[in-house]
């Protein structure tokens, strides 16, 4: 007889390895209550879908994190009128057009990247998350909002620090109130500055919709660099450092890529099914709602998993083979539904330039499997916190 499926969302053994707990609860349970934290876990891409596209009982009101409230008071933990008016006023700086703009400030900063992977070549040997993986969202961000180059090492540590406190189970309020006192003063200093003196970068335009078009409030621009910062820094580091463990670990397809740039979009998509940067976010149910046989009350917090989600064999052939060639349409690795990624084309170029660089010096690597380290706090997210790379020429 197989083991009961009690677990605990932060169970580290879970965080590890969830696909074998997953296939479980796809077939076994796929609405499952769980005691710690006190929530329902939804696994099946068709409910995690559904439930996205239907806000009005799906709420994203008090945050998205399993403790209500923890979530912030960013367009993320918003529902309609609220939501759609911030989303409209923003989702212009995000279109594929304002992305592709950007592209030549995404090359410089993978340039430089890549030239300080290159120059490790003489010692052997350096850590990719650190290096590269860490350091490129929050650069792309930094410069887009404009936040100057010497904070960047700062704004990465609030990002920590705030998710930290959003996620973990026994956050550390004193170190979070300190990175919010500084994240605060940072954000608002840039904004006075740009009302002097506006710049080309977000910061100095979302000045400009509040002093002309009175459309944001101070509160609201603060709130939105901090959700950048959240949004945009952990979800990118963790695709580019999985796309490395898993294109070395099929070099089939690593080689194939080398020959075939083309190939690359569909790569990073596949990395998103297959390793879900955001593995579950909450919503709170406006009603009551029965599903599999089960009611989940008004108030109830329900857990999406979308890196269960993504895993379904209802959806995907063979969901645990690592495939660049399949039609991952249907992933819902960036959400879906009103709250559906804002800055997935930023992302996607962001991934798309880093991997193009990359994939040529990929040939010449390798990778300790047993040395890589896995970030086992944060159940919501699935990231690396270490990839050591060995230079093999
Ligand atoms: C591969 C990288 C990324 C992944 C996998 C990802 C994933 C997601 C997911 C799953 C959501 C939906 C949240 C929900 O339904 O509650 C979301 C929302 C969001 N993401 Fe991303 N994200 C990525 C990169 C980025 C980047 C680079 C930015 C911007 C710099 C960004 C900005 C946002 C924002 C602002 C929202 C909230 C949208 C709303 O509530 O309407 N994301 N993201």
């Amino acid at each position: 007889m197989s083991e009961p499926l009690l677990f605990n969302l932060w169970d580290k053994d879970f965080q590890q390895d969830p696909y074998p707990t997953f296939a479980r609860l796809h077939a076994e349970a796929p609405v499952l209550r769980l005691e710690q934290p006190d929530v329902w876990l939804l696994t099946r891409h068709a409910d995690v879908a559904r439930a996205l596209r239907t806000p009005t009982v799906y709420s994203s009101a008090q945050g998205v994190a399993y403790r209500p409230g923890a979530g912030g008071s960013s367009m993320v933990a918003a529902d309609d009128p609220a939501h759609k008016r911030l989303r409209s006023i923003l989702s212009k700086e995000f279109t594929p057009g304002t992305v592709k703009s950007l592209g030549a400030r995404i090359d410089e900063v993978v340039h430089q990247l890549v030239a300080q992977v290159a120059a490790t070549r003489a010692d052997g040997g350096f850590d990719f998350a650190t290096l590269f993986a860490e350091q490129m969202p929050t650069r792309v961000i930094g410069a887009y909002l404009g936040i100057d180059p010497e904070r960047w090492a700062d704004y990465r540590r609030w990002s920590e620090v705030f998710n930290s406190a959003a996620w973990v189970e026994e956050p550390d309020l004193e170190v979070l109130n300190t990175a919010i006192g500084e994240a605060v003063q940072c954000f608002g200093t840039a904004m006075l500055e740009r009302r002097q003196h506006p710049r080309d970068d977000l910061i100095s335009r979302m000045v400009t919709a509040m002093d002309e078009q009175g459309t944001l409030t101070e509160i609201e621009i603060i709130d939105f660099c901090s959700l950048l910062m959240l949004a945009g820094n952990a979800t990118t580091s963790s695709v580019l450092n999985h796309a490395v463990l898993l294109l070395l670990a099929h070099p089939e397809q690593l080689a194939e890529l080398r020959r075939d740039s083309s190939l690359i979009p569909a790569a990073v998509e596949e990395v998103i099914r297959f390793e879900s940067p955001v593995q579950g976010f909450a919503r709170r149910l406006t009603e009551d709602v029965e599903l599999h046989g089960h009611t989940m009350r008004s108030g109830e917090t329900v857990v999406m998993m979308f890196g269960a989600a993504n895993r379904d064999p209802a959806v995907f052939d063979n969901p645990g083979t690592f495939d660049i060639h399949r039609n991952t349409r249907q992933h819902i690795g960036f959400g879906s539904g009103p709250h559906v990624c804002l800055g997935s084309w930023l992302a996607r170029s962001e991934l798309r330039s880093a991997l193009a660089e990359l994939i040529p010096l990929m040939s010449d690597w390798s990778i300790d499997a047993d040395a890589v380290r896995r970030r086992l706090d944060l159940p919501a997210f699935r990231d690396l916190i270490s990839v050591p790379v060995r230079w093999t020429t």
